[in-house]
C-alpha cells in the first residue's frame, strides 16, 4: 500500500502530497503525524526554503477522517492536546518559512483552514471549498475562527461556518483566500512555479517578513482554545448523530 502522505525535497521546495485519493484525501491521525513531521522539518531543515501542499486525485482533502471522529467521540476523550492533529496545528502556527498550496476539487474542513496558514494559494476555478463544522455539530479549528473572518469578513465567514455550503475557486480568489484561480489542469504547475520563485528569494528576509506578518503564539493559543470547544462538541450527542448520518449516507436529524 502506498503512503498516504508523500514528501519530496527538490531545489529547496519540500512538496507534501496528500495521497489517499480513494477517500478524497480525508486525513487520519497517522496522516496528521506525517504532516506534522514534514511541517517541522520545513521549519528546521536549512535545505527547505518553501513548503508546498498538494494532493493526488480529484480532491485536495475531504477534511478530518470521520471514522476517526467517531472513534474519538465514542471514547469520550474529545480532542487531546497531544493528539497528532495538534502537533500539526502547532507546527503550522510556528512555521516561519513560506507555505504554498495547490488546490483542486474539494477542500473541506481542515482542507480549507490549512489554506489560511499558507502564504500563497492557487485554486482551481472550479474547486469547492467548505468548512462544514456546524453541519457536523463541531466548532471551527486551526485558528480559523480568527483567520477566516480576517480574510473574508465576518458575515462571509459566518455563512461558511454556519451553513457549510461550498464556495468555488473563483469566489475564493475574489474574497482574498487565494492568490490565483486557474483552470484545474494548471493548478500544480502554477503553484510549483510560485514555490520555485519564492524559494529563490533571500531566505532570512522571507523568514523575517513572515514572522512579522503573523503572531505564532497567539495563533497557537487560539488553536488550543478552539480545541476545547471542538473537543467537547465531538463527544456530544448532536455530533455523534452528524457523524453517523455521514457514514449512513443520510441527512442528520438534530433534536
Ligand atoms: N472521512 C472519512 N471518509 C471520507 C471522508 C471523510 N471526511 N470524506 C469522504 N470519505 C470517503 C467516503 O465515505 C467514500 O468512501 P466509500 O467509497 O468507502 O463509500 C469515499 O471517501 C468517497 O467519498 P464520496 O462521498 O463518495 O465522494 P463524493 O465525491 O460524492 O463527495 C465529499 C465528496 C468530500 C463532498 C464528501 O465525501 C463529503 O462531504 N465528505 C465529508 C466531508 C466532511 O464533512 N469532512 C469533515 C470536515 S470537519
Amino acid at each position: 500500500m502506498s503512503e498516504p502522505v508523500l514528501t519530496e525535497l527538490n531545489n529547496g521546495v519540500l512538496t507534501v502530497t496528500l495521497n489517499r485519493p480513494e477517500k478524497k484525501n480525508a486525513i487520519t491521525q497517522a496522516m496528521y503525524a506525517a504532516l506534522a513531521e514534514a511541517t517541522n522539518r520545513a521549519r528546521t531543515d536549512d535545505a527547505v526554503r518553501v513548503l508546498l501542499f498538494r494532493a493526488e486525485g480529484d480532491s485536495f482533502s475531504a477534511g478530518n477522517d470521520i471514522a476517526d471522529f467517531i472513534a474519538i467521540g465514542q471514547s469520550g476523550g474529545g480532542q487531546v492536546i497531544d493528539a497528532p492533529v495538534f502537533h500539526f496545528l502547532k507546527a503550522l502556527a510556528h512555521l516561519d518559512k513560506p507555505a504554498v498550496a495547490a488546490v483542486r476539487g474539494r477542500a473541506v474542513g481542515i482542507g480549507l483552514t490549512l489554506l489560511l496558514h499558507c502564504d500563497m494559494v492557487v485554486v482551481a476555478d472550479d474547486a469547492l471549498l467548505s468548512a462544514p463544522f456546524v453541519n457536523l455539530a463541531l466548532a471551527p479549528e486551526a485558528a480559523s475562527s480568527l483567520l477566516l473572518p480576517m480574510v473574508v469578513g465576518h458575515q462571509r465567514a459566518f455563512e461558511i461556518f454556519a451553513l457549510g455550503e461550498p464556495i468555488d475557486g473563483r469566489t475564493a480568489h475574489a474574497w482574498g483566500l487565494a492568490n490565483r484561480a486557474v483552470p484545474s489542469d494548471q493548478v500544480d504547475a502554477t503553484a510549483a512555479e510560485l514555490a520555485a520563485k519564492v524559494a529563490g528569494r533571500a531566505p532570512n528576509s522571507i523568514k523575517k517578513t513572515k514572522r512579522l506578518m503573523r503572531d505564532a503564539e497567539r495563533l497557537w493559543a487560539l488553536m488550543q482554545e478552539e480545541g476545547e470547544a471542538f473537543g467537547s462538541q465531538m463527544s456530544s450527542p448532536e455530533a455523534m448523530e452528524a457523524f453517523m448520518a455521514f457514514t449512513q449516507k443520510r441527512a442528520p436529524v438534530f433534536g
